[in-house]
């Protein structure tokens, strides 16, 4: 076998690579791009499982500044504290737009329904992501890095949109999350090549400790927001189960610098 010297690094082209990877592996009849472009939603029943899907999206830009903002103050890190600002900025940034998009297609103020389902977030999650460095890395991981092959699906499949949030998701929001993902690698890379081997074996065990419990806590809510999207933006689900499961198989497999048939084996989706 030979040593690997040099890992690439984590950009959205080596994203795009192990996504169409895995495509070809378990779902080759899935486009490699988007083949029909979506239509804004028309009837009354379409317009509420948008709404619905949109406060879904709110939430969850919600939560992360909710939960960031709680444990910015814990880490003594100047670094990432910085790119925690970024990203309270940010995914704020983004909520606030899906906020009014959803009230300009509503009609009314959906604050309140978008906090109702942060709320969620907390309760399913309970202390996690400000538990400890492992659980908010867990929480990082989860929300920033696992969805990752949901928005490839959605980004192909969906068939429903508004164009102004499609145009703000664009410019705005793509490269926004790009760097959230860059900032957790960069922080874990930081504290990881910190460490000797000994303590590195310790670190891959309590990343996978807190990642795991990150992923039976969400089982439930990511089912239920896959059939909610599926329903409201008429994306493909059926092999999302495979594809997403595999897709964290592939983070963490970088993430750990350690090779997936070394990776114990992970809860899944469907468990
Ligand atoms: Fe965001
Ligand atoms: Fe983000």
């Amino acid at each position: 076998m030979t040593a690997i010297l040099t890992r690439p690094a984590w950009t959205t082209d080596l994203e795009l690579e192990i996504f169409d990877k895995l495509l070809d592996n378990y779902a080759p009849h899935i486009p490699k791009k988007r083949l029909q472009e979506p239509r804004p939603p028309e009837t009354d029943e379409e317009k509420e499982n948008f709404y619905r899907f949109r406060i879904a999206g709110a939430a969850h830009d919600l939560f992360i500044v909710q939960v960031c903002a709680k444990i910015i103050d814990s880490f003594a890190d100047p670094e990432l504290q910085l790119f925690l600002s970024r990203q309270i900025g940010d995914d704020g940034a983004h909520a606030q737009n899906t906020r009014l998009r959803a009230q300009a297609i509503s009609g009314r103020d959906p604050i309140e329904d978008i906090q109702k389902q942060v709320q969620k977030h907390w309760d399913y999650l309970g202390d996690l992501p400000i538990r400890n460095w492992q659980g908010f890395l867990a929480f990082e991981l989860h929300y920033e890095l696992h969805i990752v092959a949901l928005l490839f699906i959605n980004s192909r499949t969906s068939k429903i949109n508004d164009p102004d949030s499609a145009k703000f998701a664009a410019e705005r929001i793509l490269p926004d999350e790009a760097v959230h993902r860059l900032g957790v690698v960069d922080w874990w890379q930081r504290k990881f090549d910190r460490a000797s081997s000994a303590e590195k074996e310790d670190l891959i065990a309590q990343v996978i400790e807190a990642d795991e419990e990150g992923q039976r806590r969400r089982n439930p809510y990511l089912r239920d927001h896959w059939h909610l999207s599926q329903k409201a933006i008429g994306i493909e689900i059926d092999n999302l189960p495979v594809l997403y499961d595999t897709w964290r198989q592939e983070v963490l497999s970088y993430f750990l610098d350690i090779p997936i048939s070394r990776l114990p084996k992970l809860v899944s989706v469907n468990d």
